[in-house]
């Protein structure tokens, strides 16, 4: 029988802390992932119980009130607070989402977060987006073009090239896409992901990008492409509504209809 041992830290410590809502209100509890490498510690689950009435509607105005009033070394990402930048994608009862758009009232009784899933952990709800980062660095994410513009002039798009775009440009990076996709989970070291996918094909798609074979050479590939099997998981996810998937399955198009 095969035996498998655990990574350092991963096994989660029965005995979290609770912390008890402050004032005396609608409570509901939230059970939240920490994890400090600098203590040395397994992470724990802690519980924090707020006033919903005393609270914002939104999950992140949960962590912010934790953080502000009951444990001010809560760590966790956010900015925009309205599902722009990205920065606040995490796992909120079991699926991947931003904390910023999701509603306390749609989750479980007792909130479970935890940071996305299969990255390595920074801090409690943080995680490592280096590879991620990496992986989108390789896919050239900017205008490539070999003809000069006649100086001070614009590159044009016709309004339905520039309507191809739809669906892509809208992608936050926010990598819930990313880390739902079980064929990432086994394969992140090769296997590009959904997301990373999505931006490469935004500008195969792109009407005034010249590098388009060039760009499929180097996605044509069995382990950056095709460990996608089209489970979908990436669509469930994306919280702008986007679809990862489609535009995978458009570049296996492409990349198919060279070989004809
Ligand atoms: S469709 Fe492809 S990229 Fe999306 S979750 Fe499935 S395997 Fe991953
Ligand atoms: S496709 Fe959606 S889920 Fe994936 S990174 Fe972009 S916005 Fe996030
Ligand atoms: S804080 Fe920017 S997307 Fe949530």
């Amino acid at each position: 029988m095969a035996t498998f041992t655990l990574p350092k830290n991963s096994k989660i410590r029965k005995t979290g802390e609770v912390h008890e809502a402050l004032t005396g209100g609608k409570t509901r509890s939230f059970k939240v992932y920490r994890y400090d490498p600098d203590s040395g510690e397994n992470p724990r689950y802690d519980t924090f119980k707020i006033d919903t009435e005393d609270c914002g509607p939104m999950v992140l105005d949960a962590l912010i009130k934790m953080k502000s009033e009951q444990d001010a070394t809560l760590t966790f990402r956010r900015s925009c607070r309205e599902g722009i930048c990205g920065s606040c994608a995490m796992n909120i009862d079991g699926k991947n989402g931003l904390a910023c758009t999701t509603a306390i009232e749609d989750c479980g009784k007792e909130v479970k977060i935890t940071p996305l899933p299969h990255m390595e952990v920074v801090k409690d709800l943080v995680p490592d987006f280096t590879h991620f980062y990496a992986q989108y660095a390789s896919i050239q994410p900017w205008l490539k073009t070999v003809t000069p513009t006649p100086s001070g002039k614009e590159r044009l798009q016709s309004p339905e090239d520039r309507a191809k775009l739809d669906g892509l440009y809208e992608c936050i990076l926010c990598a819930c896409c990313q880390t739902s996709c079980p064929s990432y989970w086994w394969n992140s070291d090769k296997f590009l992901g959904p997301a990373i996918l999505l931006q490469a094909y935004r500008w195969l798609a792109d009407s005034r990008d010249e590098m388009t074979g060039e760009r499929l050479d180097e996605l044509e590939d069995p382990f950056r492409l095709y460990r996608c099997h089209t489970i979908m998981n990436c669509a469930n996810a994306c919280p702008k509504g986007l679809s990862p998937a489609k535009a995978i399955a458009e570049i296996k198009k492409m990349t198919a209809a060279r070989e004809i």
